[in-house]
């Protein structure tokens, strides 16, 4: 098929790897990039270590309010699909770019590939709940990392073209979990010991938005026994100067990492305190415990099986999660969300091949 896949953010640079590289092999791949991640951090630094093909448009839209963002991507692709005509748009997980991509295909009729599929918070002030309800709804493939995801959509009355396949984020730590470990100088190089600091990222609106929250989560991380290094989203180092919030010299404050220097990060860490949905997965994959700075989670499963822990933005929580998290060593790791081959069944499942 000839395939335009639209990407914009952070977590979807990290999805298109395999994926890119798997459509390519049984189809032909127009790659659009949003633009909604700009900084080269958050977006060149990816396609540089993941190897991933330059995008054949970028539409250079950047940040902006949710409407105006959303509106002017739409209208951008519209165009662009008009000129392309594919037979069928692919799109990623739940940003602004998602909902964009998903819309103004559908709207003209061409079918849509929703990765990540079926996945809910149920929590309809996340931007990212209502992004990934709609496209959901829009998608003629929905690609669904694990069974609950399959069930929530049956909930919704979507039954036809469910497939789960697993989780692409997978597919990216089996392709470049072992480089990230050969390669990466991160630990050593931002002052750290191997499994002797915690790891934090907080990026969501839910938080950065709330200072109450985000005054909390900063307040629970200098109560922690261990050294916080915390990789500052822009939007969280924004804030931060605004409210004037002056983190503990216990938290370690840094640039955004690059994909592989996370991981290793992640890796090294005693343990994860994040509000990001991807990471939630990564440490489950690489073993390392998990505090969930959210109130509610979509990866269920890695609570049930005891490897996540939802705390909240309730500094006594963040401490009392992780104390328990550290203390003990943790349950066995049953397989979640896939082998680590779910890139590869997609393409199949698009060219009419059994998955
Ligand atoms: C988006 C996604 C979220 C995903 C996250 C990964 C939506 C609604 N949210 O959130 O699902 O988990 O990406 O990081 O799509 N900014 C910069 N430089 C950049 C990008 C953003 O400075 O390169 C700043 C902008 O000021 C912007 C703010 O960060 O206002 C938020 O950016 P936005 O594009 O709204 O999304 P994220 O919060 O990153």
């Amino acid at each position: 098929m000839r395939l335009l896949s639209v990407i914009g953010a952070r977590p979807q640079f990290v999805k298109a790897s395999p994926l890119s590289l798997e459509l390519r092999k049984l189809h032909t791949e127009v790659l659009l990039h949003t633009g909604q991640h700009y900084d080269p951090d958050l977006s060149q630094v990816f396609f540089d270590e993941l190897g991933l093909p330059p995008p054949d448009y970028h539409l250079g839209i950047g940040s902006g309010p949710h409407g105006k963002q959303t509106g002017l991507m739409l209208a951008a692709i519209e165009e662009l699909l008009l000129r392309e005509r594919p037979q069928a748009v692919v799109v990623t997980g739940d940003t602004n770019s998602t909902l964009a991509g998903a819309l103004a295909a559908a709207k003209l009729g061409v079918p849509v590939a929703h990765v990540e599929a079926g996945l809910r918070s149920f929590n309809h002030a996340m931007p990212e709940e209502l992004n990934r309800i709609i496209a959901d709804h829009l998608s003629t493939w929905l690609f669904a990392p694990a069974q609950s995801s399959r069930e929530h959509l049956a909930r919704e009355g979507v039954t036809g073209g469910v497939h789960v396949v697993g989780d692409v984020m997978a597919d990216a730590i089996r392709m470049h979990g072992e480089r990230a470990r050969m390669r990466s100088t991160a630990i050593p190089r931002l002052g750290l010991e191997e499994g002797r600091y915690y790891l934090a990222t907080v990026h969501r609106a839910e938080n950065t938005d709330d200072e109450k929250r985000l005054r909390a989560i900063f307040d629970g991380f200098a109560r922690l026994d261990r050294p916080v290094v915390l990789p500052l989203h822009p939007r969280t180092r924004r804030r931060l100067e605004e409210l004037s919030l002056r983190p503990s010299s216990l938290i370690r404050l840094a640039e955004p990492q690059g994909y592989l220097d996370m991981l290793r990060l992640l890796e090294g860490a005693a343990c994860l305190l994040t509000d990001s949905g991807g990471m939630q997965k990564e440490a489950y994959y690489l073993a390392r415990p998990c505090v969930t700075l959210r109130d509610e989670t979509e990866w269920t499963e890695t609570v049930d099986v005891g490897w996540n822990t939802l705390a909240g933005a309730d500094s006594e929580r963040i401490v009392a999660s992780v104390r328990s998290m550290i203390g003990e060593p943790r349950p066995q790791r049953p397989t979640l969300y896939g082998d680590g081959y779910a890139a590869r069944r997609i393409a199949a499942i698009l060219a009419g091949e059994a998955a």
